[in-house]
């Protein structure tokens, strides 16, 4: 079906996302140049796929949205729709199979290829109770750029991995790859895993209720959402995330630094680098939010910083001063009342706090966080509660 997926196309739409809400979240105007439907669902990103200009027979109504779709800052990339490569062009990359992205021995994954290295976030991001494995490979000799800690960027040539299982099934694998050296030249793909557990294959426009179980498969319009309101598309392989003692046999900051990964390392011989302010209680919640939430909630975000739930360095001296404290304690909310709650964060009252309030309600446009659950987190329910309840 995705013979090529046109880089060019799908870097206006990352660019097109990181200049406002990404679809689904408060802004329902088609964009002028069409490089993203107003919403989510089957067939609307027809234009990140690509294939001639609508003459791709899975498209859906809106696929070719907008006068011109691949107008843009980045239409003179030399990828463009509808124009033949000169033969002596290297071929685009092939991003049908999963098998084809460089994860895996074979089809099936029955093994991992050497030079993919598993790692697992210290924080668990909420999604509907599937178990996940994740892999990074950066190019021989390459260095990540570390110098503002928060944010790191990643070489041209990385590429990582994230698979999902749900209900003992292999659902889908996902990938994120960087293409080029502008901010946005970054690849999203979601692939699906059959039924037999022996292929999986590419689904830009995502899937609903994969084999049997809950799991949707995000479109590559989706992946924005929440990977585009950052300067880096990175989310779980970062600083914060890394910085504790990960199980055998997973990368953590200390692994990395002693590889030679970071450009600057972290102070600090050994984890913590960046120890976190306050007790088990407060380190939890910072935690939490900072997987679950920050990756639409930070001061980075043109989305919504407010609050700011992701852990900034250059404010973990003391709780008070974190973002998470500043941007929720007493602080009225913007939508407010929200079912009867006007604090954000009420000390000793989670039941009139927003954060519980929007993190529970059954109002589900209005739940947060926004995209990517269908369940409420129940630890992560327990942990802002605690967190809630004992603040002076
Ligand atoms: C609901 C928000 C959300 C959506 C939608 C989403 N992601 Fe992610 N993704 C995250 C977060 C948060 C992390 C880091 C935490 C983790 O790995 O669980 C992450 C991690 C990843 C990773 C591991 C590398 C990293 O950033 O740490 C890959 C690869 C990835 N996502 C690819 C994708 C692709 C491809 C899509 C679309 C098909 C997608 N994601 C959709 C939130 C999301
Ligand atoms: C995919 C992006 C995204 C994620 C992830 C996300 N949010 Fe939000 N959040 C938004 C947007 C957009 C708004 C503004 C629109 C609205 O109020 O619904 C918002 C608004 C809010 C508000 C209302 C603020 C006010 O002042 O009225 C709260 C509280 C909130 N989010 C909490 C959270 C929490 C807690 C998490 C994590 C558990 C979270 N959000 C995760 C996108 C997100």
């Amino acid at each position: 079906m995705v013979g090529v997926v046109r880089i060019a196309v799908v870097l206006t739409v990352l660019a097109a996302a990181c200049h406002g809400a990404p679809p689904g979240l408060g802004d329902p105007e088609p964009r002028a140049d069409g490089a993203i439907a107003a919403d989510a669902g089957p067939g609307d990103d027809g234009a990140v796929r690509d294939g001639m200009p609508g003459t791709d027979p899975d498209a859906g109504p809106g696929a070719d949205a907008g006068p011109d779709r691949d107008a843009g800052p980045d239409r003179d990339a030399g990828i463009d729709a509808g124009i033949d490569p000169p033969l002596d062009a290297p071929p685009p990359p092939q991003t049908d199979d999963l098998v084809t992205t460089g994860l895996c021995v074979d089809n099936a994954c029955t093994a991992i290829q050497p030079g993919a290295i598993a790692f697992e976030p210290r924080w668990h991001l909420w999604s509907d109770g599937a178990t996940k494995r994740r892999w990074i490979k950066l190019p021989a000799g390459a260095v990540i750029d570390t110098a503002n800690m928060d944010y790191w960027q990643f070489p041209v040539g990385t590429k990582l991995w994230k698979e999902f299982t749900r209900n003992g099934t292999r659902v889908e694998t996902r990938y994120l790859v960087r293409t080029g050296p502008r901010p946005g030249d970054w690849l999203f793909m979601g692939y699906e895993w059959n039924a037999a557990q022996s292929h999986a294959v590419a689904r830009p426009n995502g899937k609903q209720n994969v084999n049997g179980t809950p799991h949707d498969i995000p479109s590559q319009t989706t992946c924005l959402g929440c990977h585009a309101n950052n300067t880096t598309p990175v989310l779980g392989f970062g600083a914060f995330q890394l910085d504790y003692r990960a199980s055998a046999g997973f990368l953590d900051l200390d692994g990395a630094i002693a590889a030679g990964w970071l450009s600057q390392p972290p102070p600090g011989a050994a984890s913590p680098h960046l120890p976190l302010p306050g007790n088990a209680t407060d380190q939890a919640a910072l935690g939490y939010c900072h997987a679950n939430c920050g990756h639409c909630h930070n001061s980075d975000s043109q989305l919504t910083n407010r609050p700011m739930l992701r852990i900034e360095g250059a404010n973990v001296d003391t709780m008070a001063r974190t973002r998470l404290y500043q941007s929720t304690v007493n602080v009225v909310a913007r939508t407010s009342p929200f079912d009867g709650a006007s604090i954000l964060a009420k000390p000793g009252d989670p039941d009139d706090s927003v954060m519980i309030k929007r993190t529970t309600t059954t109002d589900v446009p209005r739940r947060m966080p926004a995209l990517g659950i269908e369940t409420v987190d129940p630890a992560g329910q327990a942990i802002l509660r605690a967190w809630i309840a004992a603040l002076p």
